[in-house]
């Protein structure tokens, strides 16, 4: 796989005309949802000539249309709107409108061009890098994908002064997971930072780094067969919180699970690993002053531990695969807990979040 490119910037425009300029597209399309074809699309229109002149196609906004109909509408678009080997899709948006344009890219005429230009923190520290590309099916998240990297990642924070305090902590969660993954400076640097009250400047330089530790182990690992796994820190935990509150018909924001997940790894890699009393302490103080808690009761152990159980990185049915830590930055994949250890483990979130 070829390396992706990312800049950072806080001149989307001038960016997008160099490419344009330098890749020479037979046309150019831009992907966006109901929400970015409002609030971002116009600002880039009355800026690009090439952005005003490229045919926009619109999906839903919203997870659940992360779906085959979407991708349908967005491959008729580009065959109605003359697409070749030669466009280029511009998918502007966040992590939906990333994952499903990256899809039609990869996808189209087995393959055109496309540039991913997240609006959210989210998917600019997470889904539009790396090359996870794909649609929810069947009702399973992101069942079906193909691994294919944006030619370019176009990240800048001038889109996320319109985003709730909520959609930014969202992302900080996933900025968190890699200062974990990466190193203590780093680690730190971050829950120095109070999120609410960051100006964008300081958030571009953290993002940046952060995005960073990503890009190395994708390079690395780009199909996850190894070392990549470090990527799902907290993911295990957080997927199956994410699927009881959607049981609950109660959605929770994907960064919240992971923030919440991570408490209940890092509590697994205490007892395993013996990761430090005092960074879990820390990280979980610092997970409930800014988000809160998730609240389970035992009651609900069967049902996380099953989500648990059908997550997909697990290559067996019956064991339960963690990735966990030994200490900030000290990595171990392929971890097995068994269902006593991670109730234990919820126990002491529930501790940790007083519940
Ligand atoms: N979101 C984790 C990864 O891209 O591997």
């Amino acid at each position: 796989m070829k390396h992706q490119e990312l800049i950072f910037t806080n001149d989307v425009t001038s960016n997008i005309d160099a490419l344009i300029e330098k890749y020479n597209p037979s046309k150019v399309f831009v992907l966006v949802d109901e929400n970015t074809n409002k609030m971002v699309l116009p600002q880039l229109v009355a800026q690009s000539m090439a952005v005003a002149n490229a045919s926009v196609i619109t999906i839903k906004v919203g997870d659940i249309n992360k779906n085959i109909e979407s991708l349908m509408h967005i491959w008729s678009s580009l065959v109605e709107g003359g697409a070749t080997r030669k466009s280029m899709l511009i998918n502007l948006g966040g992590g939906v409108v990333t994952d499903i344009g990256g899809f039609a890219g990869a996808s189209f005429k087995r393959g055109i061009r496309f540039v991913n230009i997240p609006t959210t923190l989210l998917s600019a520290v997470d889904a539009a890098v790396g090359g996870k590309t794909g649609i929810n099916f069947n009702g399973y998240k992101n069942e079906i994908g193909a691994f294919c990297e944006a030619e370019v990642v176009i990240i800048s924070t001038r889109y996320f002064s319109t985003l709730s305090s909520e959609e930014l902590l969202s992302g900080y969660a996933e900025m968190l997971k890699h200062g974990l993954i990466s190193n203590a400076e780093i680690y730190n640097r971050l829950l120095a930072r109070d999120v609410a009250n960051i100006d964008a400047d300081s958030l571009l330089q953290l993002l940046q780094e952060s995005v960073m530790v990503k890009k190395r182990i994708v390079e690395e690992d780009p199909t996850e067969k190894g070392i990549r796994r470090a990527l799902n820190l907290g993911h295990t935990a957080g997927h199956a919180f994410e699927s009881l509150a959607l049981q609950r018909k109660s959605p929770i924001p994907h960064g919240y699970a992971v923030a919440w997940g991570l408490v209940v790894e890092l509590v697994l890699s205490h007892m395993q690993l013996q990761f430090p009393s005092n960074e879990l302490t820390r990280l979980a103080t610092y997970i409930y002053d800014n988000y809160g808690a998730f609240n389970v009761t035992c009651d609900d152990y069967p049902a996380l531990i099953e989500f648990m159980r059908h997550d997909k990185k697990n290559d067996s049915a019956n064991e339960i695969n963690f990735t966990m830590l030994k200490q900030v930055g000290d990595i171990h994949i392929d971890c097995v807990a068994s269902e006593e250890d991670i109730k234990t483990a919820l126990d002491i979130y529930r501790d940790f979040m007083h519940i």
